[in-house]
């Protein structure tokens, strides 16, 4: 097979640098078992880069990052970076990955491994069986609205201000994306806003309403109110199917989500751009939780959620869903046996660092594909 499938590895901060290692072990084992080779470049960003180039992401990277097939993401930050300047901290190299890549779909399946459903901190009857898929606009809203900055006030109070903001365009799209999704799984989409306090929030009920209507009439669509969501999620999370929402609530709810499913650690995400004329989409594959400072470099990081990243990759940009179904299919398996990072540890459970958790994976992956 050519080795045309270009990759940009950025596993940035933290524990971003050891569960990208696990990747590159699964990378190593395409390669030798199954003849599937990537063209893999890595390079710097976040904090990491801000230490060798004084910015979070350099334009040299950004070349890369836009002439690649797919950018695997790692995790950006930590306190070390608390008081560097907003142009230049590290999240500022995740907000222009996304931006410059024009990356507006933020994919952020929520699924309960059966074997985790003890972990989540809801009983297992509300979480078992739990398969929600949480699109996030990703390159709009108060992220990236001006006005923005903190400004000095004659008075001498200083006044720190940001715009949510949203198009008819950027809402649009990003509702096709949800309605294309769920009609691929139980067609239901839940538009999720603030219309009772907020303009952006009318014109998205508005705008998600003309599509559904005349887009996508076979769908079932809802909408609720964002707080309402979140208590929802809580309360019956499965009357979910996708949920579409804006990109700061979105930040909120796929974290509410996340915990449904057991852990922070096991949440993937894909961001898509809008495909050009061949098809082709900008993409990047990042796992939902941070660098997690705390734990960093003491092997204790649970790898799955950028394992499961990387299957993402494997489907949304490589039209490999094969591949896919069998790096799923392990990480069910490993956990069905019992191991467990200690983030889902549970008691009779066998206790495994982020590197025997990335070894477990490929042992099980020569067992299915033996
Ligand atoms: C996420 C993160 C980012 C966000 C941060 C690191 C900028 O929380 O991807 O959910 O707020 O989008
Ligand atoms: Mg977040």
């Amino acid at each position: 097979m050519a080795a045309n499938k270009k990759i940009l590895m950025l596993p940035g901060d933290g524990i971003g640098v050891e569960v990208m290692s696990e990747v590159r072990r699964l990378i190593d084992w395409m390669d030798k078992r199954r003849s599937v080779t990537f063209d893999v470049t890595q390079d710097l960003v976040g904090g990491a880069a801000y230490e060798a180039h004084g910015e979070a992401i350099t334009d040299k990277t950004m070349d890369v990052a836009v002439n690649s097939d797919a950018v695997l993401f790692g995790a950006v930050g930590g306190p070390q970076w608390d008081s560097v300047g907003y142009d230049v901290r590290p999240e500022a190299g995740l907000l222009r990955l996304r931006k410059d890549m024009d990356l507006f779909a933020n994919l952020r399946p929520a699924i309960c491994f059966d074997a985790l459903a003890e972990a989540s901190s809801l009983k297992r009857q509300f979480v078992a069986g739990l398969d929600i898929l949480i699109v996030r606009e990703l390159t709009g809203g108060v992220y990236f609205g001006e006005p923005r900055g903190i400004e000095n006030l004659p008075d001498g109070q200083r006044r720190g201000v940001n715009t949510q903001v949203y198009t008819t365009d950027e809402i649009r799209r990003v509702c096709r994306v949800a309605f294309d999704l769920a009609a691929k799984r139980g067609n239901r989409v839940c538009s999720v806003e603030k219309n009772n306090v907020m303009e952006s929030g009318v014109l998205w009920r508005e705008e998600a309403s003309w599509i559904g209507e005349n887009e996508y009439p076979s769908a079932d669509l809802s909408h609720m109110l964002a707080d309402n969501c979140a208590m929802q999620l809580v309360r019956t999370p499965k009357q979910f199917d996708v949920i579409v929402t804006d990109n700061l609530f979105g930040d909120m709810l796929s974290d509410v989500a996340s915990m449904l499913t057991g852990s922070l650690g096991m949440l993937p995400s894909a961001s898509l751009g809008p495909a050009d004329d061949s098809g082709r989409r900008h993409a990047m594959y990042e796992p939902v939780h941070g660098s997690a400072p705390d734990i960093a470099g003491q092997g204790k990081a649970n790898p799955l959620a950028m394992i499961q990243s990387y299957a993402m990759m494997l489907r949304y940009s490589f039209d490999m869903g094969e591949d896919a179904d069998l790096v799923e299919q392990a990480v069910r398996n490993v956990l069905d046996s019992g191991k467990r990072t200690g983030d889902i540890m549970q008691d009779g459970m066998e206790l495994l660092s982020c590197q025997q958790m990335g070894e477990a994976v490929t042992a099980e992956l020569d067992e299915l594909a033996a």
